[in-house]
């Protein structure tokens, strides 16, 4: 197949454990899970589409990988081209750009976690403009719960002061949402990070070691794009719900991967 690439290549991180969603995680991987009528990994594999990335790697369990090639396959009928690489054991998300390397080929890319949705207009060309990106771009969105993710802090000029994960007592209420734009040097500086106290190899980490080389870019999400992460009970109803009620009331479809590879043309 030729190749996909313009010096950026997806990668979507689709493993852990799921320990929230627990006992339906036992079985099924989380991001098999439906959200409203499609499954959870057609949104964030959507999302990166819409960034008119083509070549994409989908890191997952040992054991689920079959289960998503069923699903996906090699992403010929998509007219993209998908790779899969396992993620033997739940290290953290920064091992993406370490599992990734090869699959990188010195080339930057787009890391978007399977569990994250994104839906706002115009999103896929805002995203589309940003992909090729020199150091980081990663963006901050405003929630209630932020001690749940890695969390901005501005000073008044707006700069980047530190960014905490899962802080206890949080700097502001601005949320590192699950979606990273790296240059070539990500599996480089990922390879130098050690793990955190709960063993992770954590992205807050590595967007860290963007930040002290004056490297990070983090650009505030509009409110009128929609963001979630569905690992939760809660969240994952709550997705379904928004989905089913947009997809009614407008009409056009969210998340839909094979009418994103249609009007680009793919297929
Ligand atoms: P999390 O929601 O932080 O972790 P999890 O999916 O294991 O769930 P829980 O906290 O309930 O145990 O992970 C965010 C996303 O990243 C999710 O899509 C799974 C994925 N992930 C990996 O692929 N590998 C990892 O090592 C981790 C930590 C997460």
């Amino acid at each position: 197949m030729r190749s996909y690439t313009n010096g950026v290549k997806g990668i979507i991180l689709a493993g852990g454990t799921g320990t929230r969603l627990h006992p339906i995680t036992r079985a099924v991987s989380k991001q098999l899970l439906p959200i409203y009528d499609k499954p959870m990994i057609h949104y964030p594999l959507s999302t990166l589409m819409l960034s008119g990335l083509r070549e994409i790697l989908l890191i997952t369990t040992p054991h689920d990988q079959d289960a998503f090639f069923r699903l996906l396959g090699d992403g010929a009928t998509l007219g993209i081209k998908l790779s899969y690489i396992v993620q033997d054991q739940p290290n953290g998300l920064a091992e993406a750009l370490i599992l990734g390397e090869k699959f990188l080929d010195g080339e930057k890319c787009a890391l978007i976690l399977g569990d994250n949705l994104f839906y706002g207009p115009g999103l896929g060309t805002h995203l589309q403009q940003n992909t090729s990106v020199q150091g980081a771009l990663i963006f901050a969105y405003q929630v209630s719960n932020p001690t749940a993710y890695g969390v901005v802090e501005f000073n008044d000029n707006g700069q980047v002061l530190s960014i905490e994960e899962k802080p206890a007592v949080p700097k502001s209420t601005f949320a590192v949402p699950g979606i990273y734009f790296y240059d070539e040097r990500a599996s480089d500086f990922a390879r130098n990070l050690t793990p955190s106290e709960r063993g992770e190899l954590e992205i807050t980490a590595l967007n860290n070691a963007y930040l002290e080389r004056g490297e990070l870019r983090v650009e505030i999400l509009s409110r009128a794009t929609t963001w979630l992460d569905t690992g939760t009970h809660e969240s994952l109803y709550e997705a379904g719900g928004l989905i089913r009620t947009l997809q009614h009331r407008t009409g056009m479809r969210i998340g839909d991967v094979d009418q994103i590879a249609r009007d680009h043309g793919w297929i």
